[in-house]
Order: C-alpha cells, then structure tokens, then sequence
C-alpha cells in the first residue's frame, strides 16, 4: 500500500455550497491558482450540471490550471455525467468525474424511493458511462457511513467492477466517530475482494466536529485519499479542514509512521488567508495551524519557555505553515515594479487592466496611510480586482452625520460612461449611504449580516468590511469593500453585493435562454 495520503480539496464545490461563500469565476480562479501552488492532489471545481456559472468555472479551471487532477462532480444520471465530462475534458488525462448516488437505507426510501438492487444497477451504469468519458473515476455511496455495511461492501465493489478508479465513503451527515469510522474502512478492506483496485476515500463533514479525527482514523485503517477543503469551510458545521489533516501527519509521523502528503506546508497560510478573503468567510483567533493566535504565546511562562527552547511549547514550526515571513511594507513611492513582485509573492495575478485599477486604489490609500503591508495590499486587489468586470464603481462619496443632524449621505456613481448621482437621509451614515446607493440602481437592499475589521494595526489601518445583503429574492449576496475611512469600506462593500447582483441575474438570464 502507497504511503502518499492524496489530498482532495473541495472548497470550490463542498466549500462553496456553505450559505453565503459564493463565488464569482474571478474569486474561484484566485483560489483554484493557490491550490496548485499549495500543491494539492484533486481540486473538485465544482458541480457542472447545477448551473452555467459553475459549468463554466470547472471548464475554465480544467483549461488554466496545471498540475493536480482536475474534478467535476455529477449525480448517477446521464445529463449530469454528461456535463462534468465535457467540463473537465479541456484537463485531458488529469480529468476527472465525481459520480455519487446515496446507499443508506433512509436516502433509500424516503429521497430516491428505490430498492437495494435498483441503487446497484444505478451505480454501475452511472460508473460506466463516466469511464466512457474519462479513465478517472471516483464514486461516493452518500450518506456511506449510515449504509449498512454488508450493502456498502456490494455497492463499493460494484463501482470498482464497473470501472472506478477511486472509492469515496463520505461521512455524509458528520455522524461517525472515529473508532467505528476506521472499523468500516477496515470492514471494507475486508470484505470487498477488488478493494486494492481502486484508491480508498474519506469525506468528513463536521457536524459533531469530530471531521478531522475521523479523517485520520480512517487514514490509519488504509484509507489513502482525503477530501475536505481548507479552513473546514463547507455544508454547515463545515468539511473536514485539510490544513489540520496535513500538519497532524507531518508532525506526528511517529505514530503515522512513513505517511505523507506532497503538501507545500509552506503556502497552507497563504491559501488560508486566500480562502477567507475569496469566500468572505473569516478564520476564527483561535482556528488551528492558520488562526491569528495558533503560535501566539501570552502567559510569561510560556514565553519564558519559548526563548529558552522553541519546542517547549511549540509542536510545530510557524514558519513551515507561512508564518513569519519578512514583510516589506510598501509606501506611495513604491514603484508599480515592486508592488507588482509584491503581489505575486501574496499570490495574486493580475492582469494589465486589474492591475491599473488596482494601482490607483494603491495610490490613493498611500495618501492616507504612511505604509501600505501586506494584509492592506490583499484588501485591496480584493476590493479594485473587478473594477474592469463591475457595473457600478464609486465615484465620490460625502457624508454629513453628527449628534444633532440627521446623517445624510451623497454617492456619486459611474456606470460606463454615465455618472449618477443621488442623495439619502439614514438611521446613521452607513444606512444613508447604502439608501442613496438603493436610490441610483434602483434595488432595495436588506442587511442580513454586517461586519468591520481592521486590516492591519495602528488608527490609519485599513477597515474591511464584509457584508451580506438580500435583495428580495432571498439571496445572500456577499459584499467587501476597504478603506481607511469606514464609512466608505461600507459603501464600497454595498456597492460590490449590488455588482454581485448583477452579475448573478446576468447568469440566470443566460440560463433561461441556454439551458445546458
Ligand atoms: O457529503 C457528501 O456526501 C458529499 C458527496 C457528494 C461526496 O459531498
Ligand atoms: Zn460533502
């Protein structure tokens, strides 16, 4: 058996599905681009046939990225296999085909209302006509943990037998725990005579936050892919969070004696970091390997212990996670030269039009704060990057607001080549901000959530806010947006969720006319 542990990162479709971490094609490729440097086995890109916007993201990353395997998940039906193939095929021989059809006995009667037999024959087909397609196949039996064994056993040799290249026994709903979890991997090991045909999987989700014990279980047992996404974002409590896995079998290789992933442990912080921002979903302080405080030591006695010897409190090396790194302030003399390596080390790519947008975002704020770092300078490709791609952009903003006055606020916007311009009294200046935004595009927006944090240290830093608003269809649509001036990173924020909206009404249109 391999000692290599596969990693299989479904943040742009497990991750994705998470309410409100939708992503437009700019964000996916930004993270899609950081899982190849972090150097990930699988990227799952997400799921073809459940709309265009995801059929043309799996493809667009199918055609960009180079290096790991690139996934299209599809149900056990013709359309949706039929999708993902055409999808993933710009990939080549690194395409790949996620089929999965549920086998526990309560998806069985009460979701799909078939019998045992039927769910067999289902698998085998849907395996067949994925291999038709492309020669790597993975099948998951959903809801694997809650399936009987013995009919999991059928199930798992069936797929193998019909063509599957991997077999995934996800953990569907988070039920498992990890002694009975890596009892049923060895049950498979077992009982199922081509086992050794395919690779054995493992997808945990959160539910009971026992994803990455269970994950590890089970790599203990024989399992040799894991599937989960990184900062654990996904369905609910969340996926598996891969960053957690990875260090856990590079730092206890005593007990996970000769396992490994190819993992370049030194990006996981940077792909953290990229992760949050892209999806708007923020890392908690205390979060593992990437938090803020994961290496942050305060008792003295702790400290003390610290400078005597590192390792006697710390398990691992900050700086083999992308931690510590120099950083090189920049100011607003920096030329586009230095900035543009500075990127690039940050991760980001952008091109000749992004990056002109972005520069004059970057000279703007250098005005105001005396150095621009490195969080700062992720804020603000973040908040310029879809300049080019925005309807809206904001021109000019004037607040008046005070103890005695009723805030009001005036936004001037570009539309092309059009300026529009419309004022709005508010419960606060925030709110007559965003209701003078309402009044020029014509949309009423509802604030679902809200929040501020500052970017960086000190009262010039940088604000980011990060918002959700429900525009009366009962979307969530994201928002960010950053500046030192935080009335402003709020309008810029609104702005950004209209955008969104935009957007998103320009794909369903699309989708109206061209169904796939
Ligand atoms: O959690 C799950 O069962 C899934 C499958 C599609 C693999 O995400
Ligand atoms: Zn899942």
């Amino acid at each position: 058996m391999s000692d290599k542990i596969i990693i299989f990162d479904t943040t742009l479709r497990d991750g994705e599905q998470c309410p409100g971490a939708s992503m437009n094609l700019r964000e996916k490729m930004e993270v899609a681009r950081q899982l190849a440097r972090v150097n990930v086995d699988v990227i799952e890109a997400g799921f073809p046939v459940s709309s265009p916007g995801d059929f043309e993201s799996v493809q667009t990353i199918a055609t960009e990225i180079r290096g790991p395997v690139i996934c299209g998940l599809a149900r056990c039906a013709e359309k949706d296999i039929d999708a993902a193939g055409a999808a993933v095929k710009p990939a080549g021989e690194r395409g790949r085909i996620h089929v999965f059809l549920a086998t526990s006995a309560i998806h069985r009667e009460f979701k799909l209302k078939k019998a045992t037999e039927e769910i067999i024959r289902m698998t085998v087909e849907g395996v067949k006509r994925a291999r038709a397609l492309v020669k790597d196949v993975e099948f998951s039996p959903e809801d694997g943990s809650r399936t009987e064994p013995e009919f999991l056993a059928r199930v798992v040799q069936a797929a193998i037998e019909a063509g599957a290249t991997t077999v995934n026994i996800p953990d569907t709903v988070g039920f498992a725990v990890p002694e009975q979890y890596a009892a049923l991997i060895e049950y498979l090991r077992a009982n199922v005579k081509n086992i050794d045909d395919a690779v054995l999987s493992v997808h945990c989700h959160d539910d009971l936050g026992l994803a990455v014990a269970n994950s590890l279980a089970a790599v203990k047992a024989g399992a040799r892919q894991v599937e989960g996404t990184f900062n654990g974002i996904g369905e609910r409590a969340g996926n598996c969070a891969l960053e957690e896995v990875v260090m856990a079998i590079k730092t206890r290789g005593d007990f996970y004696g000769g396992l490994h992933t190819d993992i370049v442990t030194r990006e996981i912080l940077k792909t953290s970091r990229i992760i949050a921002r892209m999806s708007g979903l923020h890392v908690a302080r205390s979060k593992a390997i990437v938090g803020e405080n994961a290496f942050a030591h305060s008792s003295g006695i702790h400290q003390d212990g610290i400078l005597k010897k590192r390792e006697t409190y710390e398990i691992m090396d900050p700086v083999e996670i992308g931690w510590g790194g120099t950083e090189l302030p920049l100011t607003k003399h920096s030329g586009s030269h230095a900035i543009k390596v500075r990127l690039e080390h940050l991760g980001f790519t952008l091109s000749a039009e992004e990056f002109a947008a972005f520069y004059l975002r970057f000279k703007e704020v250098g005005d105001k704060k005396k150095v621009v770092y490195d969080d700062d300078l992720s804020a603000l490709v973040e908040d310029s990057m879809f300049v080019a791609q925005e309807t809206y952009t904001l021109d000019y903003i004037h607040v008046t607001s005070g103890s005695t006055t009723v805030p009001t606020a005036t936004v001037r916007l570009k539309k092309g080549t059009e300026t529009l311009q419309d004022s709005s009294p508010g419960n606060g200046a925030v709110d007559a901000a965003m209701q003078a935004i309402d009044r020029i595009v014509h949309r009423s927006g509802n604030l679902a959530q809200y929040s501020v944090e500052a970017v960086t240290h000190g009262r010039d830093s940088l604000g980011e806010v990060t918002l959700k608003v429900d525009f009366g269809n009962g979307d969530l649509i994201t928002g960010k947006g950053a500046s030192t001036d935080v009335i402003e990173a709020s309008a810029r924020a609104y702005i950004n969720a209209v955008n969104r909206a935009e957007m998103l009404h320009g794909r369903r249109q699309a989708m109206a006319a061209a169904p796939i």
